[in-house]
């Protein structure tokens, strides 16, 4: 047998969706997202939420004012879908530089999603432009009816509203953002070119048990939320198969200490501070380290129709320690996913 490699060398990957926050929060946290990837569509659940062009453009400038100096990193915006979208936004939108998608939120879904859609019927003009236009939709899948159980969530999102929406909206570009379940990835992967579909790191590398080990374990609490083993297995078998419908997004969501540590824990993990090494020890995993190139630097950009990366990043097999916080607001730091855990795969340049 072929010894595993020690150094990977990749073009630098993108992550197709990712939590900046805002004000200091975002401050601490850009850096390790700039480190790693060279673009990033960023997330519009800020309270209150993007939903203008204007306020699109306002968020993407204060990205950039706090990029530390010397970074290369371009923010790809979104606007945040309601049902009081007119369609002219979408024109607006296609028309700018910089916003490369709208989200779709179900109302009550998850963090900051009160504004979002309670019934997608209403944002037919809003789809039908976005349709014509070529302006991908990215999906939160998951329905919010309490009587559904959580784990089934996804699942009953794809049947009662995803296979709906392609079948009266056929041309529109959408993205089954964070995939949880065989469900998931078997409906991107038999829809055509315009479906897509993003895996975050920690659910290739954990499944629901990690939310009980030894007590309740609030900071692998996200959503959509950890899923069965079976489900898992399959969602790396997707992401190591070569299969370009399936690209990377971390879904990196902060939340401070003190929120996660509580009673009533937000949900989201935080990745961006090892956002390729956790990808690369889950693709290493299964012996797939050579398939993560296309997932992490390609296949998203080819969705999105935009150029791939040119520059590389190196990766190195070492062992490290990620540190149990990091700094995120002034009295209150974050913990980020798999902190005081050892991690083996190392960025070498940045
Ligand atoms: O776990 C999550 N956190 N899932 C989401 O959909 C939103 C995110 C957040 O913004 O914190
Ligand atoms: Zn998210």
């Amino acid at each position: 047998m072929q010894n595993p490699p020690s150094q990977l060398k990749i073009i630098r990957p993108d992550d197709w969706h990712l939590h900046l926050r805002d004000g200091p929060a975002m401050a601490s946290v850009l850096a390790d997202t700039a480190g790693r990837f060279g673009r990033a569509i960023v997330m519009p659940n800020l309270k209150p939420p993007v939903t203008t062009v204007l306020q699109a453009e306002a968020y993407r400038q204060r990205i950039l004012a706090v990029l530390p100096s010397g970074m290369r990193f371009e923010p790809l915006m979104t606007l945040y879908l309601t049902e009081a979208m007119p369609a002219s936004e979408i024109d607006a939108a296609s028309a700018s530089e910089f916003v490369h998608a709208v989200k779709f939120y179900p109302a009550g879904a998850t963090t900051n999603s009160a504004a979002g859609v309670s019934n997608l019927k209403n944002c037919s003009a809003t789809l039908e432009r976005m349709e014509k236009l070529g302006l991908p939709l990215l999906v939160h899948g998951e329905v919010t009816d309490q009587s559904v159980d959580i784990f089934d969530r996804e699942a009953v999102f794809i049947d009662t509203v995803l296979i709906p929406l392609r079948r009266d909206f056929p041309g529109l570009k959408l993205v089954l953002e964070h995939i949880t379940t065989r469900q998931g990835i078997d409906f991107v992967a038999s829809q055509d070119a315009a479906v897509g579909g993003t895996l975050t790191a920690h659910h290739l590398l954990l499944n629901r048990n990690a939310l009980f080990a030894g007590g309740v374990r609030p900071h692998n609490f996200c959503l959509p939320v950890l899923k069965r083993e079976s489900h898992r297995k399959h969602l790396l078998a997707a992401a190591t198969s070569g299969n370009p419908k399936f690209f990377l997004g971390t879904d990196s969501a902060p939340h401070a200490k003190s929120t996660k540590e509580a009673a009533c824990g937000c949900a989201g993990c935080y990745t961006a501070h090892a956002g390729i090494e956790l990808y690369a020890q889950a693709f290493d995993s299964v012996g797939a380290i050579e398939k993560l190139e296309g997932f992490a630097s390609f296949y998203g950009a080819d969705f999105y129709g935009l150029p791939r990366n040119t520059d590389q990043i190196t990766l190195e097999r070492a062992t490290w320690q990620i540190p149990a916080t990091a700094h995120y607001l002034p009295d209150d730091p974050l913990v980020p996913f798999m902190a005081g855990e050892l991690i083996t795969w190392r960025l070498l340049n940045r």
